[in-house]
């Protein structure tokens, strides 16, 4: 079995090589970069955003910009760096003008976040805004999945992927933030239980 790392790298050149996406041709006219994801792939923790924003794909790496800045900063309130979680998204291009990721986006670009879960094998999938969120427990079919971000952000929700248990933890985007600072509080808050379930004992 090839190491955790050749197998990203190998989903990262597929993303690459992806020209059937529905933002590929989007992609080549501005001279961006695919954002596969990046941070520590050993991790027990994947945190899953939306899309890659202008930044993102100026640089190929998710969370770059101001939203990212606001990502950073909740890491580090619980002690954390990037570098000790896997951060990637559910499209791996940008959506013009920094729109809602459609529907077929989604599927589309679907099969390569399977395959990074897959690989890492996360124990808790952090979901950050309401399409991650939705798409995330519409796959585990969870008996929550059609309830508002609103009504369950901060809950550990516990889901069955093919390699074992996962737990999902749904969080508000943090771009959110910018646009709305009485969430602050809130995403502070459910951090806390990010830090908790790190305290706990590993399958790792
Ligand atoms: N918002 C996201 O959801 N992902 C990024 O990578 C940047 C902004």
């Amino acid at each position: 079995m090839p190491d955790i790392d050749d197998q990203l790298q190998k989903i990262a050149q597929e993303i690459h090589d992806f020209d059937d996406s529905p933002l590929t041709a989007y992609r080549e006219k501005n001279d961006y970069q695919p954002v596969p994801g990046e941070g520590n792939p050993r991790s027990r923790v994947l945190l899953l955003g939306e899309a890659p924003g202008k930044k993102e794909a100026e640089t190929g790496k998710p969370f770059m910009g101001s939203g990212g800045k606001v990502l950073n900063d909740l890491l580090e309130s619980i002690g954390l760096s990037r570098n000790d979680v896997f951060i990637t998204n559910l499209l791996k291009d940008r959506p013009p003008e920094n729109r809602d990721p459609k529907a077929a986006e989604i599927e589309a670009y679907a099969p390569f976040l399977w395959k990074q879960i897959e690989v890492i094998q996360p124990e808790l999938i952090v979901t950050l805004g309401r399409f991650a969120m939705h798409f995330i427990l519409d796959a585990f079919h969870h008996p929550q999945k059609d309830k508002k971000i609103s009504d369950i952000h901060g809950q550990l929700l516990q889901g069955k992927a093919d390699y074992g248990d996962v737990y999902i933890l749904p969080l508000y985007h943090p771009a959110a933030v910018l646009y709305n600072r009485s969430l602050e509080p809130n995403l502070k808050q459910d951090m806390q239980v990010l830090k908790v379930f790190l305290e706990k004992t590993s399958r790792k």
